[in-house]
Protein backbone atom coordinates (compact mmCIF):
# COMPACT_ATOMS: atom_id res chain seq x y z
CA UNK A 1 0.00 0.00 0.00
CA UNK A 2 2.95 2.33 0.77
CA UNK A 3 4.03 1.76 -3.20
CA UNK A 4 0.54 2.68 -4.17
CA UNK A 5 0.60 6.07 -1.96
CA UNK A 6 4.29 6.65 -2.82
CA UNK A 7 2.87 6.29 -7.04
CA UNK A 8 0.13 8.50 -6.32
CA UNK A 9 2.54 11.00 -4.58
CA UNK A 10 4.59 11.16 -7.75
CA UNK A 11 1.96 11.12 -10.43
CA UNK A 12 -1.03 13.58 -8.76
CA UNK A 13 0.02 16.39 -6.67
CA UNK A 14 -2.43 19.45 -6.89
CA UNK A 15 -2.83 22.15 -4.76
CA UNK A 16 -6.09 21.44 -2.17
CA UNK A 17 -7.93 24.32 -0.89
CA UNK A 18 -6.18 25.29 2.38
CA UNK A 19 -3.26 23.89 4.61
CA UNK A 20 -3.98 25.54 8.42
CA UNK A 21 -0.76 25.33 10.50
CA UNK A 22 -2.00 24.26 14.10
CA UNK A 23 1.43 23.08 15.85
CA UNK A 24 4.95 23.53 14.42
CA UNK A 25 8.59 23.17 16.11
CA UNK A 26 12.05 21.96 15.44
CA UNK A 27 13.27 22.69 18.99
CA UNK A 28 15.46 18.96 19.02
CA UNK A 29 18.79 19.53 16.90
CA UNK A 30 22.31 18.76 17.26
CA UNK A 31 24.31 21.36 18.71
CA UNK A 32 27.65 20.25 16.57
CA UNK A 33 25.71 20.95 13.59
CA UNK A 34 23.93 24.26 14.61
CA UNK A 35 24.26 27.00 16.94
CA UNK A 36 20.59 28.16 16.64
CA UNK A 37 17.86 26.94 14.94
CA UNK A 38 15.03 28.74 15.26
CA UNK A 39 10.94 27.96 13.03
CA UNK A 40 8.33 30.60 13.51
CA UNK A 41 5.11 30.68 11.91
CA UNK A 42 2.70 34.05 11.53
CA UNK A 43 0.00 35.32 9.29
CA UNK A 44 0.70 31.84 7.47
CA UNK A 45 3.59 32.37 6.66
CA UNK A 46 6.73 30.13 7.93
CA UNK A 47 10.33 31.60 9.00
CA UNK A 48 13.39 29.98 9.50
CA UNK A 49 16.26 30.68 10.50
CA UNK A 50 19.60 28.30 11.31
CA UNK A 51 23.32 28.80 11.48
CA UNK A 52 24.86 25.59 10.39
CA UNK A 53 28.15 25.09 11.66
CA UNK A 54 29.28 21.68 10.17
CA UNK A 55 29.13 21.17 6.43
CA UNK A 56 26.19 19.03 4.89
CA UNK A 57 27.33 16.03 2.63
CA UNK A 58 26.22 13.64 0.51
CA UNK A 59 24.90 10.78 2.86
CA UNK A 60 22.45 13.29 4.01
CA UNK A 61 19.33 11.60 4.92
CA UNK A 62 15.10 12.65 5.95
CA UNK A 63 13.17 10.81 7.08
CA UNK A 64 9.50 11.41 5.99
CA UNK A 65 6.27 10.35 8.51
CA UNK A 66 2.85 11.57 7.36
CA UNK A 67 0.10 10.63 10.32
CA UNK A 68 -3.38 11.20 9.79
CA UNK A 69 -5.73 11.77 13.07
CA UNK A 70 -8.22 9.51 13.69
CA UNK A 71 -11.80 10.50 13.82
CA UNK A 72 -12.71 11.62 17.47
CA UNK A 73 -9.47 10.49 18.66
CA UNK A 74 -6.18 11.91 20.26
CA UNK A 75 -5.04 8.66 18.20
CA UNK A 76 -2.86 8.77 14.56
CA UNK A 77 -2.50 6.22 12.07
CA UNK A 78 0.79 6.78 9.74
CA UNK A 79 -0.48 6.63 5.55
CA UNK A 80 3.28 7.05 4.63
CA UNK A 81 6.71 6.89 5.59
CA UNK A 82 9.67 7.70 3.30
CA UNK A 83 13.53 8.18 3.30
CA UNK A 84 15.04 11.23 1.11
CA UNK A 85 18.27 11.11 0.08
CA UNK A 86 18.73 14.81 -0.24
CA UNK A 87 21.61 15.42 -2.31
CA UNK A 88 20.74 12.67 -4.78
CA UNK A 89 17.37 14.30 -5.16
CA UNK A 90 18.96 17.91 -5.68
CA UNK A 91 21.27 16.51 -7.86
CA UNK A 92 18.25 14.66 -10.16
CA UNK A 93 17.12 16.86 -12.96
CA UNK A 94 13.85 14.31 -13.14
CA UNK A 95 10.76 16.39 -11.38
CA UNK A 96 9.21 15.09 -8.48
CA UNK A 97 6.81 16.29 -5.82
CA UNK A 98 10.28 16.89 -3.73
CA UNK A 99 11.82 18.51 -6.06
CA UNK A 100 8.71 20.70 -6.72
CA UNK A 101 8.59 21.68 -2.86
CA UNK A 102 12.08 22.27 -2.73
CA UNK A 103 11.89 24.65 -5.63
CA UNK A 104 9.30 26.52 -3.48
CA UNK A 105 11.44 26.85 -0.58
CA UNK A 106 14.44 28.18 -2.29
CA UNK A 107 12.18 31.24 -3.22
CA UNK A 108 12.13 32.21 -0.58
CA UNK A 109 15.62 30.90 1.08
CA UNK A 110 19.39 30.88 0.44
CA UNK A 111 19.27 27.20 0.79
CA UNK A 112 21.75 25.73 -1.30
CA UNK A 113 20.58 24.05 -4.28
CA UNK A 114 23.17 20.95 -4.09
CA UNK A 115 25.57 19.08 -2.16
CA UNK A 116 27.45 20.11 0.21
CA UNK A 117 26.28 22.72 1.73
CA UNK A 118 28.49 25.36 3.48
CA UNK A 119 28.38 26.08 6.89
CA UNK A 120 26.45 29.26 6.88
CA UNK A 121 23.53 31.15 8.11
CA UNK A 122 20.47 30.07 6.22
CA UNK A 123 16.83 31.27 6.66
CA UNK A 124 13.56 30.95 4.78
CA UNK A 125 11.67 34.35 4.85
CA UNK A 126 7.91 34.44 4.54
CA UNK A 127 7.17 31.04 3.22
CA UNK A 128 3.50 30.66 2.19
CA UNK A 129 3.18 27.03 2.77
CA UNK A 130 -0.14 27.12 0.84
CA UNK A 131 1.80 27.04 -2.21
CA UNK A 132 3.00 23.29 -1.22
CA UNK A 133 1.75 20.91 -3.80
CA UNK A 134 -0.61 18.44 -1.78
CA UNK A 135 -1.74 14.92 -3.36
CA UNK A 136 -5.05 15.10 -4.09
CA UNK A 137 -6.02 11.96 -2.73
CA UNK A 138 -5.25 13.83 1.34
CA UNK A 139 -8.63 13.99 2.48
CA UNK A 140 -9.52 17.07 4.28
CA UNK A 141 -8.17 16.41 7.98
CA UNK A 142 -5.74 16.79 10.79
CA UNK A 143 -2.04 15.63 10.04
CA UNK A 144 1.05 15.21 11.77
CA UNK A 145 4.19 15.75 9.76
CA UNK A 146 7.62 14.20 10.82
CA UNK A 147 10.94 15.20 9.03
CA UNK A 148 13.80 13.78 10.50
CA UNK A 149 17.30 14.53 9.35
CA UNK A 150 20.56 12.68 9.39
CA UNK A 151 23.66 12.48 7.78
CA UNK A 152 25.14 8.88 7.32
CA UNK A 153 29.13 8.83 7.02
CA UNK A 154 31.56 6.44 5.90
CA UNK A 155 29.53 4.09 3.76
CA UNK A 156 26.34 4.61 6.17
CA UNK A 157 28.45 2.76 9.05
CA UNK A 158 27.77 5.97 10.82
CA UNK A 159 24.67 7.85 11.33
CA UNK A 160 24.28 11.19 13.21
CA UNK A 161 21.30 12.74 14.12
CA UNK A 162 21.15 16.49 12.65
CA UNK A 163 17.43 17.81 13.30
CA UNK A 164 13.82 16.85 13.86
CA UNK A 165 11.08 19.02 13.08
CA UNK A 166 7.08 18.26 13.72
CA UNK A 167 4.22 19.88 12.12
CA UNK A 168 0.15 19.50 12.81
CA UNK A 169 -1.67 20.54 10.09
CA UNK A 170 -5.42 20.83 9.00
CA UNK A 171 -6.30 20.59 5.33
CA UNK A 172 -9.32 22.36 4.58
C1 LIG B 1 21.60 32.77 15.78
O1 LIG B 1 23.00 32.88 15.98
C2 LIG B 1 23.60 33.93 15.26
C3 LIG B 1 25.09 33.87 15.45
O2 LIG B 1 25.50 32.89 16.37
C4 LIG B 1 23.03 35.24 15.71
O3 LIG B 1 23.60 36.28 14.94
C5 LIG B 1 21.52 35.23 15.51
O4 LIG B 1 20.97 36.41 15.98
C6 LIG B 1 20.91 34.05 16.21
N1 LIG B 1 19.50 34.01 15.87
C7 LIG B 1 18.58 33.79 16.77
C8 LIG B 1 17.19 33.80 16.27
O5 LIG B 1 18.83 33.58 17.94
C1 LIG C 1 29.65 -0.01 1.30
O1 LIG C 1 28.62 -0.89 1.74
C2 LIG C 1 28.16 -1.76 0.72
C3 LIG C 1 26.95 -2.51 1.25
O2 LIG C 1 27.12 -2.86 2.61
C4 LIG C 1 29.31 -2.66 0.28
O3 LIG C 1 28.85 -3.54 -0.73
C5 LIG C 1 30.44 -1.80 -0.26
O4 LIG C 1 31.56 -2.62 -0.59
C6 LIG C 1 30.86 -0.77 0.79
N1 LIG C 1 31.82 0.15 0.21
C7 LIG C 1 32.94 0.51 0.82
C8 LIG C 1 33.81 1.50 0.09
O5 LIG C 1 33.26 0.08 1.91
C1 LIG D 1 25.90 15.29 16.58
O1 LIG D 1 26.95 15.63 15.70
C2 LIG D 1 28.22 15.23 16.14
C3 LIG D 1 29.26 15.82 15.20
O2 LIG D 1 29.05 15.45 13.87
C4 LIG D 1 28.29 13.73 16.26
O3 LIG D 1 29.54 13.32 16.70
C5 LIG D 1 27.20 13.25 17.20
O4 LIG D 1 27.16 11.84 17.23
C6 LIG D 1 25.85 13.79 16.77
N1 LIG D 1 24.85 13.45 17.76
C7 LIG D 1 23.92 12.52 17.55
C8 LIG D 1 22.93 12.32 18.65
O5 LIG D 1 23.87 11.85 16.52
Amino acid sequence: ISLLLLCLLFVLPLPVGKIVMLESQCGNFNRSYFSNFTMMVKNSRLNLEFVLLRGLVPGVTMDMEFLISMQNSIRYQKIFQYTLDMCSMLAQRRNNIFKRWFATFFDASNFNKYCPVEPNVYYLKNYNYNLLFVPKFLYAGRYRVKFDMNQLRSNETIREFVVACAFVVELK
